[in-house]
C-alpha cells in the first residue's frame, strides 16, 4: 500500500483540479444565465452546459458529463485533425491531389456542407490507421451475463477484425460513438479548410532524423508522441 501512497495522492490531486477547472467554466456559464435580480437571461446561443443546467443536474453530474464530453469529443477529433495533417505533411503527392480535388469539386466554403470523395477517403484512411480511440472501453451491464470486463473490453479497435471487419475507429454495437457522424463531418470540414486555405510542408531541423514522427503515445486517447510541426504557407487561392 504505502509504494502507492504517493501515486493516489497524486491522482487525487489531479481529480481536484479537474473537478475545479470544470467547476469553474460551468459557473462563469450559470452566471451568465442569470440576471442581477435573479431572472434567467436567455442566451444567444444555446450550448451543452445550457441543457445540463435546465435539468437541474447536481454539480458533481455536471462535471463528470461536461468532462466526458470534453474528452469524448474534443480530445478525439482534434487528435484525429492532427494525424490526419502529419500524414498530409509526410505525403505531399496526396496533399496536392486532394487540394486539387477540393478545388474542382467544390466552390470555396463548400467543403463542409459537401466534402469531395478523395477527402472522403483521406479521412477514413487516417482513422484506419490511427484510430485515436485504439482500445475501447469496458462495457458493463445490470445482469451477470458476460465475460469479465464486459464486451469489447480492451479490444484492439485496429485488429480486432476477422476478413470483413477492417477498422472500427468509433467501435461498434449500442454502445458505439453517438458523435461519429458530427466528428467524421467537422474532419471533413477541417481538413478541408485547412488544405484548401494552406500548403503544408515539414519543419526539418535535423537532416537525419524523419520530419515526421508517426511513434504513437498510448493512452485514453492515442496522440502522437512527438507533437506535429509544420511551415504553413496560404495557398494562391486564400
Ligand atoms: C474522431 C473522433 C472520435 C472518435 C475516434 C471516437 C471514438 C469513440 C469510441 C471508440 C467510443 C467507445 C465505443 C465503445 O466502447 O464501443 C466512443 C464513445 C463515445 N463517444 Fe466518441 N469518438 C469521437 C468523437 C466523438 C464526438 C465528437 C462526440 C460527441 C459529440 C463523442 C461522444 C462519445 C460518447 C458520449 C461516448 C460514450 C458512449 C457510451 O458510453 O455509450 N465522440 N467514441
Amino acid at each position: 500500500m504505502v509504494p502507492y501512497l504517493h501515486r493516489w495522492w497524486k491522482l487525487s490531486g489531479l481529480q481536484r483540479r479537474h473537478r475545479d477547472i470544470v467547476a469553474a467554466l460551468i459557473s462563469v456559464r450559470r452566471l451568465r444565465r442569470e440576471k442581477v435580480d435573479g431572472d434567467i437571461a436567455a442566451p444567444a446561443t444555446l450550448c451543452y452546459v445550457d441543457t445540463l443546467l435546465e435539468l437541474g443536474l447536481g454539480e458533481d453530474e455536471m462535471v463528470s458529463l461536461c468532462w466526458e464530453f470534453m474528452n469524448a469529443a474534443a480530445k478525439t477529433t482534434s487528435t484525429a485533425l492532427e494525424w490526419t495533417m502529419a500524414r498530409l505533411v509526410h505525403h505531399s503527392d496526396i496533399q496536392r491531389k486532394l487540394r486539387h480535388d477540393i478545388t474542382k469539386t467544390t466552390n470555396r466554403g463548400g467543403v463542409g456542407v459537401s466534402p469531395s470523395p478523395y477527402l472522403k477517403a483521406v479521412v477514413q484512411e487516417s482513422l484506419r490507421l490511427h484510430p485515436p480511440a485504439h482500445y475501447l472501453l469496458a462495457h458493463t451491464v445490470d445482469r451477470d451475463r458476460l465475460t469479465e470486463g464486459g464486451v469489447g473490453a480492451m479490444v484492439d479497435a485496429v485488429s480486432c477484425g476477422g476478413a470483413d471487419i477492417r477498422m472500427m475507429p468509433f467501435g461498434a454495437g449500442r454502445r458505439a460513438c453517438p458523435g461519429a457522424t458530427f466528428a467524421v463531418s467537422a474532419l471533413h470540414l477541417f481538413v478541408g479548410m485547412l488544405v484548401e486555405q494552406f500548403e503544408w510542408w515539414p519543419v526539418v531541423e535535423d537532416e537525419k532524423a524523419a520530419a515526421v514522427d508517426f511513434s504513437e503515445k498510448t493512452g485514453l486517447v492515442t496522440v502522437m508522441k512527438t507533437p506535429l510541426r509544420a511551415l504553413l504557407v496560404p495557398t494562391t487561392s486564400s
